[in-house]
């Protein structure tokens, strides 16, 4: 396969995303057949947009009853650091009242936006909410949010690739690969 030119690194194929994620979906399944016997669905909410690739492959592998919603919670508009703001751009349309949810985020880098996604949840009055994630970057970490699930944890590098861009665009490349940085400055698409 071709790499894009502002690939630096491959960090997770395709093949290893997908085995990664059928293993956390197992955890995920038994944790709700433990906790949850009386509750037979799951309202799962994607963060768009860089969710999205992630999503598909989590709710696919993914063996449970399931609904299926998406907000739009957008901080970094284009650039590359939060500015700590997190905004709803696009409200979720079911009601959220004593489900157990599950937040599906492509990554958690300062936390603004799953703290700010789980609280305005729980303050509708959801049952429970936990929080899924492919990739974790603590080091970036400026609020205590703890993903309940991650598949990869990562360290400090600009990532692009499956759901994760730069300026808006690259979410498609079907791979997380580090960004090479020194090329962004005279870039063009
Ligand atoms: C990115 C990423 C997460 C969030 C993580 O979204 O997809 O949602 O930032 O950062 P945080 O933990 O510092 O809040 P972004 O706001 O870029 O929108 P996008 O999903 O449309 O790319
Ligand atoms: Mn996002
Ligand atoms: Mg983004």
């Amino acid at each position: 396969m071709k790499l894009h030119p502002l690939v630096k690194e491959v960090l997770f194929t395709e093949e290893q995303i997908k085995e990664r994620t059928i293993e956390v979906a197992k955890e995920i399944k038994a944790y709700y057949e433990e906790n949850y016997q009386n509750d037979n669905s799951i309202l799962v909410i994607g963060l768009l947009k860089g969710c999205v690739p992630f999503y598909q492959t989590f709710c696919m592998n993914f063996d449970f009853l399931i609904d299926m919603d998406f907000m739009v919670v957008s901080s970094y508009l284009g650039g590359t650091k939060s500015n700590g703001e997190p905004k709803i751009n696009l409200d979720i349309n079911m009601s959220v009242k004593d489900r157990n949810i599950i937040i599906v985020e492509d990554i958690v880098e300062s936390g603004y936006t799953l703290e700010f996604v789980q609280k305005y949840l729980l303050n509708k009055c959801a049952k429970s909410v936990k929080i899924l994630t492919m990739l974790d970057k603590p080091t970036e970490r400026k609020v205590a949010v703890k993903p309940d699930w991650t598949c990869f944890t990562i360290p400090k590098n600009f990532l692009i690739g499956y759901g994760l861009d730069y300026q808006e665009k690259l979410r498609n490349l079907p791979y997380i690969a580090v960004c090479d940085t020194d090329k962004l400055a005279d870039w063009k698409w």
